[in-house]
């Protein structure tokens, strides 16, 4: 899948956009960073497979919050049938989430999901399938950039000591520094804003942090770790202070951002991958009690429709 075709847009573009999707003008928004990270309220589903308008509109209004992401508890949690519970609540939510489109992914076993789970110490294994830690990042940014507009992760068991999976909205973020520092603002509109470099064979990747597509801003980021270095795209002071400041706020209990914990099966989230990062600490699996999350992305633009996630590639760096 080739890179998503937006064009290149400026700040003032982003900033309309930001204007126009929120209905405010931004100046006037609270500014997300001086506000502590709070952890994510849990919207009750009593029957993922039935949602009611009620519940709808609850899933609904957590997800175009400031967070960018909405966190559930399913009571009625049964992972048998043939489809999941949270293909089901991704249909529920489809006219009003930009869940449209659900992506197949290769690694999809019968019930619609991939399941995410340590699979224990393998040479080259992705990070996402081991109990460490996950820095901050975008899902599908490799292979599939652009295309993945919601993330859903649930629960289908619970590990002995659960991880808190930290969510920080970028475009708020952006916001933010516009106020505090416009000229490093304007520097994230660049074509090659950031770099990210992955540290095991030195493949450089470039990147605008700003977008634009279908008429709401879009913003990407991603933290760095062992894995991959992420750096100013070109040396320009301005745009060296813009990263640094994306940088220190998308870590762990950061200000502005919300965290929640899969920690009981039926507890979920569903997040906005154009907007937002997230990431994840270790957690600790024990007999009985292993870490299995079901996850399922979904497209929002028509062309993507019929999108396949279909190469192992697209694992590292999830
Ligand atoms: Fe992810």
């Amino acid at each position: 899948m080739s890179q998503d075709t937006q064009r290149p847009v400026t700040a003032d573009d982003f900033l309309a956009a930001a204007s126009a999707h929120l209905g405010v003008d931004p100046r006037r928004l609270p500014m997300a960073t001086e506000e502590p990270a709070v952890e994510a309220p849990r919207v009750l589903v009593e029957d993922p497979g039935n949602l009611t308008a009620d519940e709808v509109d609850a899933l609904a209004a957590g997800f175009h919050s400031r967070f960018g992401v909405v966190a559930f508890e399913c009571r009625a949690y049964d992972v048998r049938p043939a489809v999941h519970p949270l293909i089901h609540i991704g249909s529920g939510l489809r006219d009003r989430v930009p869940c449209r489109w659900p992506v197949a992914n290769w690694e999809d076993v019968s019930d619609g999901t991939t399941k995410i789970f340590d699979a224990g110490p393998r040479d080259g294994a992705p990070r996402a399938l081991s109990n460490q830690a996950l820095a901050a990042h975008q899902d599908g940014w490799v292979s599939l950039s652009g295309v993945l507009a919601v993330t859903g992760l649930c629960a289908d068991s619970a590990p002995l000591m659960a991880a808190a999976t930290y969510i920080q909205n970028v475009v708020r973020l952006a916001l933010d520094l516009w106020r505090r520092d416009e000229r490093a603002f304007a520097r994230l509109a660049d074509p090659d804003a950031v770099a990210i470099v992955r540290t095991s064979d030195g493949k450089r990747w470039t990147f605008p942090v700003l977008g634009v597509s279908g008429g709401g801003p879009r913003a990407f980021f991603r933290a760095p770790n062992d894995e991959f270095d992420v750096l100013p795209g070109s040396a320009d002071p301005d745009l060296a202070r813009a990263v640094e400041f994306l940088i220190e706020h998308t870590q762990p209990d950061s200000p502005g951002s919300t965290y929640t914990r899969l920690d009981q099966a039926g507890r979920g989230f569903l997040l906005d991958n154009h907007q937002c990062v997230h990431g994840r600490t270790a957690f600790v699996d024990a007999d009985g009690h292993k870490r299995v999350i079901a996850s399922k992305w979904w497209a929002k633009d028509d062309r993507y429709r019929d999108v396949r996630w279909g190469a192992p590639e697209a694992v590292p760096g999830r």
